[in-house]
């Protein structure tokens, strides 16, 4: 009985003992950038992601650095994969449903969504630095992102089920070749239209403002857009958004 219960008291003392020694670490890993509630990393990182994926925690300009492993294993993982998988399915579900006219579309943004940059930012710290246009530039005219499965493999079914395929990206025009020859390349065979960003007419503009314009003037050309997918919120709100939108995670960086 003795033994029993001097067991019991090392176990509840080594466990409070390890519990406490977590949190003796735990003030070297505070930081004093405003993001931190109080909790460990492993906890509040993901609190963190989902703040941004729900759009609550908006402009942030570069990953927190205490989340740098926990953005990278995300992505690198199956959950990434898992999440996008999900939000595809849904989208395609809705596809599903719709009685299709002549003029349907879905658009699709390309970078992060149709295309992966994951290759780019694993290279470049997965959005713990800060944006770099002209090293980002460069790795997009190699015309080598390869495809987000998951996306590919919705592109495909939308296509089965006879609708159009607008693409609508931030990239800017003179990058067309580039993208239609890496879409191709990445299995994105065909499209209804390619919209580039024309640099002259959208300069100074946010991304909402710019996607919202292209929109228009699809609705303007005659295209009714029933689904809209994309890995920012900027991809998706503004006007004339389509009858619904998806959005695909990204915890790697933040476009308004
Ligand atoms: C941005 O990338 C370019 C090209 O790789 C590099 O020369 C430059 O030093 C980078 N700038 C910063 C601030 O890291």
């Amino acid at each position: 009985m003795k033994v029993v219960v001097v067991l019991a008291v090392a176990t509840i003392l080594a466990a409070s003992q390890c519990h406490g020694s977590e949190y003796d670490r735990f003030p070297l890993e505070m930081v004093s950038d405003g993001y931190h509630p109080g909790y460990p990393p492993e906890v509040w990182c993901p609190s963190w992601r989902v703040a941004v994926e729900a759009h609550n925690y908006i402009n942030w300009k570069t990953v927190p650095s205490e989340c740098a492993n926990y953005v990278a294993s995300y992505i690198e993982g199956d959950q990434y994969d898992s999440d996008s998988k999900l939000v595809n399915q849904q989208a395609y579900f809705y596809a599903k449903s719709l009685k299709r006219t002549m003029n349907d579309v879905w658009i699709f943004n390309i970078d992060g969504t149709a295309l992966s940059n994951v290759p780019y930012y694993a290279k470049h710290g997965y959005g713990v630095k800060p944006y770099n246009a002209t090293a980002y530039d460069a790795w997009v005219r190699k015309g080598d992102a390869p495809a987000l499965r998951q996306t590919l493999k919705n592109y495909h079914n939308l296509l089965g089920l006879d609708f159009k395929i607008v693409f609508l990206t931030g990239r800017t025009i003179d990058k067309k070749a580039v993208t239609e020859a890496n879409l191709k390349e990445a299995g994105f065979h065909t499209w209804e239209k390619l919209i580039l960003k024309d640099p002259v007419v959208y300069n100074g503009q946010s991304s909402v403002a710019y996607k919202t314009a292209e929109r228009k003037k699809l609705e303007k050309e005659g295209y009714r857009i029933v689904g809209n997918i994309g890995d920012q919120w900027s991809d998706i709100t503004g006007k004339f958004p389509g009858f619904r939108t998806f959005k695909l995670p990204n915890p790697m960086y933040f476009i308004a």
